[in-house]
């Protein structure tokens, strides 16, 4: 785990650096309540951002290298690819190959219809660690102790509420997961 943060540490920025360290306590915690691998939630979280510093050129170059770009919206918001090539580059910097990690880290920013327990985890945790700071979070923290289905629900009409008020792209994956997890409701 100390390789894996001093690995991430010459990547991001102080800031950022806060939040992963603050989303890998998070998740762990998470992970304690909801009978999630423990270990793995912390490596996810405090890898999730792994290629977020990258610049969105580089990014963009770098996902088509590999395959990862899948929609025009991410050709316009190369952003949006941190998480999929974040989880590529720690399998080929890093080593890691376990399945669940990957999958977090990858679906971190878009989510995806039938998502891992494991990334669901860390798609709530990244956006109610300490740290975050808006309106509803509180109630978020509160319902993520209780119910996961719950809040992951919860941080997706948050998510695409916020795009929707500040008149920014939404991904499709995005849709498809807020349209699967409300029919399973
Ligand atoms: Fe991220």
């Amino acid at each position: 785990m100390e390789e894996y943060e001093k690995a991430i540490r010459e990547r991001l920025s102080k800031d950022r650096m806060r939040h992963v360290l603050a989303v890998r306590d998070c998740a762990a915690e998470l992970a304690a309540l909801h009978g999630v691998e423990q270990r793995d939630a912390a490596v996810a979280g405090l890898l999730h951002d792994y290629a977020r510093d990258i610049p969105a050129d580089q990014m963009l170059s770098m996902a088509r290298a590999r395959g990862l770009v899948s929609c025009s919206v991410e050709e316009k918001v190369p952003l949006l690819l941190h998480g999929p090539l974040g989880a590529q580059l720690i399998k080929e910097d890093l080593g890691i190959d376990n399945p669940q990690v990957m999958e977090a880290v990858a679906l971190h920013t878009l989510g995806r219809p039938a998502m891992g327990r494991l990334a669901q985890l860390i798609y709530i945790a990244d956006l109610i660690a300490p740290g975050r700071d808006f309106p509803s979070v509180e109630r978020l923290r509160k319902i993520a102790r209780d119910d996961l289905d719950r809040a992951l629900l919860e941080c997706f009409a948050s998510t695409i509420g916020y795009c929707l008020q500040k008149f920014k792209l939404i991904h499709p994956q995005t849709i498809d997961a807020w349209n699967y997890y409300v029919v399973r409701k």
